[in-house]
């Protein structure tokens, strides 16, 4: 892993907060490296991992329920600064022997807290400050272990904030990792820097740089394939092998003519001509069209995309011959997602297209960019020079327009969606909402209505707009778009593509809504 060529590392125990993934967030934003591992890692592997500092993240439980997660005692004894967050303080409180109590109400919400120290975690707050922070809590710390003194205190937490000098030990009640906290980065930042003594030198330049060359020097002269959908993660992944690799690195462009418009022309002239990659376009556009002729169902319309998807790729790829590794843009939260908290038996979750083609053809897998979240990911194709059209791509699912057209998918219907999807793509990038927005798309609805156009009574198709706000598409909220720029795109696709005649905005959140309509 390319993480190890980083000297300094914090090592994140996850006990099941909601908020997990913000701390590591915050880490990786003062540029340094850290990783999310369960709870129950055992002292070997912490050891392994060499942390320069160790966070116990929050969690639901409360110390006293059966079944509560403990972590392993020994790696609090490793002589690695730890810092407790709400629930984790909690944990550590317990298991150093001081008292942890039920408190009189549950503490949810904003809380002021005078923060009665300024050394190291809570450096450039001036003593009996009061702070905003974030709290959610039931249990609160009635009586620190020895070698404690408290930092911090708010009217229902006497102890907000406690430490061990001597042991490196430090607890904070409230979240610092979330936004409510205004200053709770500074307070992380103090924990990594002054505590742990971290440098901030995770940046995405010496990402790449150590990533190509390990990727050289994994590779060796050996073929590797990727797959390219027109999005930011392969795109990215692929850019980033073809640094190290060059021509040994072979892409794959299936152009299943799902595609929105212009999209199989970007690909083909970024990778061709632009990089000039080993690239390989598959045309199969009336192969996916002929197997979806007549289906309806949703769940079968990803699965035959799925299955074909394979074929047409696997058939490249053993056309192209003498491969070896497969590369996938695999990214941290799919990593966590199926690791983290649960412990690591969970079930992987299978990713995208490439279903078991690794298998089938005893491909070995090569994730470069599975230590990143996405953010990251975009920063490194800037780093690598890739343009920022393609960097900023909103998200697009990989069976394309397919679940985009309710009912069937017929290249008249593709042609009208692909045509309207273009306004909305134009409109929405115009207004400046295209990289606020999540995901901004037309769908196409498999009813039709009556209208009226010149003297003519019409009966025609309606189409969607849907337009999200979100962090993961995990929730999402509709885009509040300004009613001048839904008036464009309703005036547009109604006056210029044939066959539609009705324009509707979708207000759905998600959940109960999902973002995509099939
Ligand atoms: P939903 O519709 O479940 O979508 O709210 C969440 C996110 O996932 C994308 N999506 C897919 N991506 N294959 C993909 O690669 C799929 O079958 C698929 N279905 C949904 C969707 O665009 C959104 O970003």
């Amino acid at each position: 892993m390319s993480s190890k060529l980083y000297a300094h590392r914090i090592l994140i125990l996850d006990f099941g907060s909601q908020y997990t993934q913000l701390i590591a967030r915050r880490v990786r934003e003062a540029q340094v490296y850290c990783e999310i591992h369960p709870f129950n890692m055992t002292p070997g592997e912490v050891r392994e991992f060499a942390p320069s500092g160790l966070i116990l993240s929050g969690g639901p439980s409360s110390i006293y329920d059966r079944g509560a997660p403990m972590a392993d005692k020994a790696v609090l004894e490793m002589g690695v600064p730890v810092l407790g967050i709400c629930y984790g303080m909690q944990y550590l409180t317990h298991v150093l022997g001081g008292g942890v109590a039920g408190a009189a109400d549950r503490e949810y919400g904003n809380a002021e807290v005078i923060v009665e120290d300024d050394l190291d975690l809570f450096h450039g707050f001036p003593k009996g400050s009061a702070e905003l922070v974030w709290m959610s809590h039931g249990d609160r710390i009635e009586r620190m272990p020895d070698g404690f003194e408290a930092l911090a205190g708010s009217r229902n937490s006497p102890v907000a904030a406690m430490a061990d000098r001597n042991r490196g030990f430090f607890g904070v009640q409230f979240h610092p990792e979330v936004a409510h906290t205004p200053n709770g980065t500074r307070i992380l930042k103090n924990f990594l820097f002054r505590v742990c003594g971290c440098e901030p030198s995770w940046t995405m330049a010496s990402f790449v740089r150590a990533t190509v060359s390990e990727l050289r020097e994994r590779i060796g002269r050996e073929r590797v394939i990727c797959g390219l959908s027109g999005g930011v993660d392969s795109t990215v992944t692929a850019v980033l092998l073809h640094e190290a690799i060059g021509r040994n690195l072979s892409c794959i462009f299936v152009d299943n003519g799902l595609l929105r418009r212009g999209e199989a022309l970007e690909v083909s002239e970024l990778f061709q001509e632009y990089y000039r990659t080993d690239f390989h376009q598959v045309d199969a556009a009336d192969h996916f069209l002929s197997r979806l002729r007549g289906v309806t169902d949703p769940e079968e319309k990803r699965k035959i995309i799925g299955r074909e998807f394979i074929h047409v790729f696997e058939a490249k790829a053993r056309e192209i011959g003498g491969v070896k590794y497969l590369a996938q843009g695999t990214l941290y939260p799919d990593v966590i997602e199926s690791v983290s908290f649960k412990g690591p038996s969970a079930t992987i979750k299978s990713h995208h297209n490439v279903g078991g083609l690794p298998e089938i053809m005893n491909l070995e897998l090569i994730e470069p960019l599975r230590e990143l979240f996405k953010d990251e990911v975009r920063q490194v194709g800037v780093e690598l020079g890739v343009p920022r059209e393609m960097v900023r791509r909103q998200p697009f699912p990989g069976p394309g327009l397919a679940v985009r057209i309710l009912g069937e998918v017929t290249p008249e219907r593709l042609e009208i969606l692909r045509h309207a999807d273009a306004i909305v793509q134009e409109e929405v990038i115009v207004a400046g909402y295209y990289e606020k927005a999540w995901q901004s798309f037309a769908v196409l609805l498999p009813v039709q209505s009556v209208g009226v156009m010149g003297d003519e009574r019409t009966y025609e198709h309606v189409i969607a707009v849907r337009s999200v706000d979100s962090l993961d598409a995990m929730t999402a909220d509709w885009t509040r778009l300004p009613y001048e720029v839904l008036s464009r795109i309703s005036n547009r696709i109604i006056n210029s593509v044939r066959g539609v005649n009705r324009v509707v905005y979708d207000i759905s959140s998600k959940p109960p809504g999902t973002i995509e309509w099939e």
